[in-house]
């Protein structure tokens, strides 16, 4: 296999335990310019996300963990992963905030064929960029997602940075009955028209509550990632002050999150530097207070009675090395508008409808433009007047198409009064504004969140050739219609 994952397995204890099923793949033998081999199997398991008293439950899984093996891959070195089907429907696997070829984007019927059951498919691509990404299914998406297909994935810098340890939280959501079983009913029109199909059990690393040892004194790099179908967090550690070094894998300027408060939407991902200011002994609860009146404790830092492993504070974090993404060009940028329209309550104009969408407005609407057919074949999103529902083959015409190397200033509009994070395909946004105001931090971004009625603006240069999805990443609204697809030639 390769140096990467022994090298984290040895240096870091903690994520041996996700990346345990890494080790009984295929091994090939190493040489200089060896291809990093990896497998994913999709397929029906079960994990035991809640007490061990509980029944377990039934989920779909890679490589039988819930999440998925951590994939740690090295910038600029070739990987070939292969993913094998042992589901009963279609998948892909979407390498989410990688850039990467067009081929290897993991989009069904439009960048690939769907990988029917029991067959596999290749996926290889280099990584440009060093940070925290993920991987997901991009195939009946809500279902396939909301059973637990999900898995980090690190691009270690090609010149490593010096942290005393290197954690991945992945984050997922689940709904949950009463037996422990997910709860059906994916894809309802009152979670596709409204916030999304948010769930009662936030699970760390698989499980809940979670507990993550640690000592006095070491400086953590912690890798978040908001893996739920649609829940919004907003964490706080308590008794700690986390530092931002890097959003959607991409570093920025180091800086503290307004009001210790640290907004982590689906898809997204934040990497921190965390140190450990607690006693020796000591607990610290990590908190995800987002929706009003809703706190619950995500984790808990637990001190080990170690003393301190040093005495005088670290000064704080420097900045993680830049990746090479190309420069946006503002003065010739070619200018577009995304606006998303449609949800309950007042949510936008969706052509043809009026402003005002009720449940029994969304049933069998029409909108202007085509119809796809949607969740319950009613679309309840739209982004400038189109409906494009599904996972991404529903073979529309491009919303935009963009000449290879101009840079594109993106406007995006919510008229909705429901919170979207923005995905794109394939590119990095900066973003430049929010409401009129410029943004504080230079930033990069694969997935921008935007509060009901913001408008964000961002650029990046059409640098990739190939049709490329745009779309909220709260799954039921993507599947309803909150997606969109643009072309670079
Ligand atoms: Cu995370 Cu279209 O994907
Ligand atoms: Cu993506
Ligand atoms: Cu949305």
């Amino acid at each position: 296999m390769n140096s990467g994952s022994n090298l984290f397995l040895s240096r870091r204890g903690f994520l041996a335990v996700t990346a345990g099923t890494a080790l009984s793949l295929p091994m090939r033998p190493t040489r200089a310019s060896a291809i990093d081999e990896r497998t994913l199997r999709a397929a029906p398991g079960q994990a035991q996300l809640t007490r061990p008293d509980r029944p377990p439950t039934p989920t779909w899984a890679y490589n039988d963990t819930v999440p998925g093996p951590v994939l740690r891959l090295r910038q600029g070195q070739p990987v070939r992963i292969t993913v094998e089907n042992g589901l009963t429907e279609d998948t892909t696997v979407h390498w989410h905030g990688i850039r990467l070829a067009n081929a290897m984007d993991g989009v069904p019927g439009l960048t690939q064929p769907p990988i029917a059951p029991a067959a596999s498919f290749v996926y290889e691509f280099t990584p440009p960029d060093a940070g925290t990404f993920w991987y997901h299914p991009h195939a009946d998406s809500l279902v396939q997602l909301g059973r637990g297909l999900a898995g980090a994935l690190i691009v270690e810098e090609a010149e490593p940075v010096a942290f005393d340890r290197d954690l991945i939280w992945m984050l997922q959501d689940w709904r949950l009955a009463a037996d422990g079983r997910i709860a059906g009913g994916f894809g309802s029109a009152m979670d596709a028209a409204m916030s999304g199909r948010v769930g009662n059990l936030v699970t760390v690393n698989g499980t809940a509550p979670a507990d993550q040892s640690v000592r006095a004194g070491e400086r953590i790099r912690l890798r978040l990632a908001n893996a739920a179908l649609a829940r919004m967090m907003a964490l706080r550690f308590e008794g700690h002050r986390p530092v931002i070094l890097a959003i959607d894998g991409q570093p920025c300027d180091p800086h503290e999150p307004e009001h210790g408060r640290l907004v982590l939407a689906p898809a997204m991902r934040v990497d921190i530097a965390l140190d450990m200011q607690g006693k020796p002994g000591g607990r610290y609860q990590v908190v995800d207070d987002f929706y009003d009146g809703l706190a619950y404790t995500l984790a808990a830092l637990a001190y080990d009675k170690a003393p301190p492993l040093r005495v005088h504070p670290l000064d704080l974090p420097t900045a993680l090395p830049r990746n090479p993404l190309p420069e946006p060009d503002l003065d010739s940028a070619l200018r577009q508008e995304i606006v998303l329209q449609g949800g309950m309550m007042g949510g936008g104009k969706l052509a043809g409808v009026g402003g005002m969408m009720g449940m029994s407005g969304m049933m069998g609407m029409n909108m202007k433009g085509v119809t796809m057919p949607g969740m319950n074949g009613t679309p309840a999103w739209a982004i400038n007047g189109v409906s494009m529902t599904g996972d991404g083959h529903a073979g529309m015409a491009p919303q935009f198409t963009l000449r290879r190397g101009v840079t594109c200033h993106l406007t995006i509009r919510n008229e909705t009064a429901w919170w979207h994070p923005m995905h794109v395909h394939g590119f990095s946004l900066l973003l430049l504004s929010r409401n009129g105001a410029p943004v504080p931090h230079r930033q990069w971004q694969d997935t921008v969140l935007l509060a009901p009625k913001d408008t964000v603006e961002c650029a990046f240069v059409a640098d990739n050739p190939g049709d490329w999805m745009l779309h909220c990443h709260v799954a039921d609204h993507q599947m309803a219609g909150l997606m969109t697809v643009f072309r670079v030639t």
